[in-house]
């Protein structure tokens, strides 16, 4: 992501997050962090989807991932949540959060999917108060995935791998 696409990404944000959508200035001001980072998936030159990690090691945290609905389904949030692991591994992260709503499960099952276990129930969290759960990744654990694990089965290590995926274990 970068700053010519705040835009489109805020006017995305507003649909897909009626109750907490960030303001604009919010998306601008992560882009300008020097620990945050951010993606977009585009299909067509359109913007379909995106995410944003926070990382001050040993934690990441996963700001924010969405993708708009004509779209779900496809694989996108696992390329994107697979994107923001490869980078917190990349920078020495070891473990990852995230907060999700509790009346959202089509995410916290994405997220289960990919090893993340519910470590703490914010309750009243959110503006129209529902909780969030707090969800961790152990990206240290031994065989931790950064695909989920059905996708992770079996594999043959010299195969092509996805581009996103970690190319080295961090110590
Ligand atoms: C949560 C969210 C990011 C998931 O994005 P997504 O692109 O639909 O995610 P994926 O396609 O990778 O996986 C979702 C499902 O599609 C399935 N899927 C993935 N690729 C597929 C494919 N090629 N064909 C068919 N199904 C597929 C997955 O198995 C998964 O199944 P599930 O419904 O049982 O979980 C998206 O639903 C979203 O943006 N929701 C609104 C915003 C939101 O809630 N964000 C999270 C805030 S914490």
């Amino acid at each position: 992501m970068v700053p010519a696409d705040v835009a489109a990404v805020h006017a995305l944000e507003r649909r897909l997050f009626p109750v907490d959508a960030w303001p604009l200035e919010m998306f601008a001001a992560e882009l300008a962090q020097p620990v945050c980072w951010y993606w977009v998936a585009e299909q067509d030159g359109e913007i379909v989807g995106y995410a944003g990690l926070m990382c001050i090691r040993p934690v990441g945290d996963v700001q924010t991932i969405a993708v708009v609905p004509e779209h779900e389904g496809r694989g996108i949030g696992s390329a994107l949540l697979r994107t923001l692991h490869a980078q917190a591994r990349e920078l020495g992260a070891t473990e990852v959060l995230l907060e999700v709503r509790a009346d959202n499960p089509r995410a916290q099952q994405l997220y289960r999917r990919f090893g993340y276990e519910q470590i703490h129930v914010r309750p009243r969290y959110y503006r129209d108060g529902a909780d969030a759960l707090i969800m961790r990744l152990d990206l240290a654990a031994p065989g931790a995935p950064c695909a989920p694990a059905a996708a992770a089965a079996p594999t043959d290590p010299t195969a092509p791998t996805d581009p996103t995926a970690p190319t080295e274990e961090t110590p």
